[in-house]
């Protein structure tokens, strides 16, 4: 169901710090010391405040769970276009990450890979007890624990740009010290601007090529539709138009009827009828082959990326 329709309820958590407990015989113990954080409405830091950190910012406002000015992104100073969109949503920015990992109950780290061990340099070891949300293509947990912070919190995130819509296809893999009232946090954010699983860290890879990359084949299926429609006479505005509606339309109807695809092709598929003759031009032309190519060349170059960001 697209969030859009979703009602948001709120949530709590108990927020466990780490904490020195000294014992009679002088030995410290660490012990874990709830503290209560009202998710009702989070703050969110982002760190780098991208087309990425822009939609998810606008998909949590709009859905109820933070409010424009409890929302603090890290932007670099040139990038004026970023600065004003968070003016818009009513929410600051800053030019450093560290003001931004003080202010979040819950951080995202939303930078480029090649920036991401710069970021996690910044943090302090008191900063453990944040949960970070790590939407950075390529760097492991592993990776992302070894750089933070002892004991830190990590989810790491794959969500796509539909989330701006209240569309977005979202998984997350948890690290060894996110515990379930974390997964929940990741859960209800990414929920909240779409759909959102829990998955094994070695799917985020091939979820990456499939749902992240996703809507640019999909967007490159509209236009080329379109073309297709004003080749044929249509006008360029209801030709993008249809073909929009068209792959919304086809996709809902997959994930609303749970019929096989090939089960809802077949019943548009008439004998010597216009659907199969272009359906046959299509196998011509290795639609499918193509799309298969395309997802599995997209995960060997998300992997190849991983090995060079977790070289260290
Ligand atoms: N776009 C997608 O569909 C998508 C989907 C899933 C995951 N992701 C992941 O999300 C992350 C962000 O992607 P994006 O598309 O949002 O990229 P983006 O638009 O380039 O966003 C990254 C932002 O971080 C800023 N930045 C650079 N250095 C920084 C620093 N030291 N401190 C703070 N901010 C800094 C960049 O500023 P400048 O532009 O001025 O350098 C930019 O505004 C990536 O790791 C990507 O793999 C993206």
């Amino acid at each position: 169901m697209c969030i859009v329709e979703r009602n948001c309820d709120i949530f709590f958590r108990l927020y466990f710090a780490v904490s020195d407990q000294h014992l009679a015989d002088g030995e410290v113990k660490k012990q874990k010391i709830p503290l209560n954080i009202d998710t009702n409405m989070l703050k969110i830091g982002f760190l780098g405040g991208g087309k990425m950190a822009q939609a998810l910012a606008k998909g949590f406002i709009r859905a109820g769970l933070s409010k424009g000015e409890m929302i603090l992104a890290s932007c670099l100073p040139n990038d004026t276009g970023s600065i004003e969109t968070f003016k818009e949503m009513g929410s600051n920015t800053v030019f450093t990450n560290v003001p931004v990992i003080d202010h979040g109950d819950v951080l995202i780290l939303s930078v480029k890979p090649q920036v991401v061990p710069k970021v996690l340099s910044e943090f302090r070891v008191h900063d453990n007890k944040k949960l970070l949300l790590s939407i950075a293509m390529g760097t492991s947990l592993t990776s992302l624990e070894k750089a933070l912070p002892k004991e830190t919190p990590v989810i790491r995130v794959m969500p796509n740009t539909p989330a701006l819509v209240g569309c977005g296809a979202t998984v997350f893999a948890r690290g060894k010290y996110a515990n379930d009232k974390d997964a929940e946090i990741a859960e209800k954010l990414f929920s909240s601007v779409g759909i959102c699983e829990e998955v094994p860290e070695n799917f985020i890879d091939p979820v990456t090529a499939l749902a992240a990359s996703g809507p640019a084949y999909i967007y490159m299926v509209i236009e080329a539709m379109a073309d297709g429609g004003v080749k044929m006479g249509l006008t360029r505005p209801i030709a993008y138009k249809l073909a929009a509606q068209t792959v919304l339309g086809a996709g809902t109807m997959v994930r609303e009827t749970n019929l096989h695809p090939g089960q809802l092709k077949d019943d548009v598929t008439s004998p010597a009828g216009s659907t199969i003759t272009a359906i046959h031009q299509l196998e011509k032309h290795g639609l499918r082959s193509a799309l298969i190519n395309a997802i599995e060349a997209a995960t060997l170059r998300c992997r190849e990326v991983s090995s060079q960001a977790n070289k260290n």
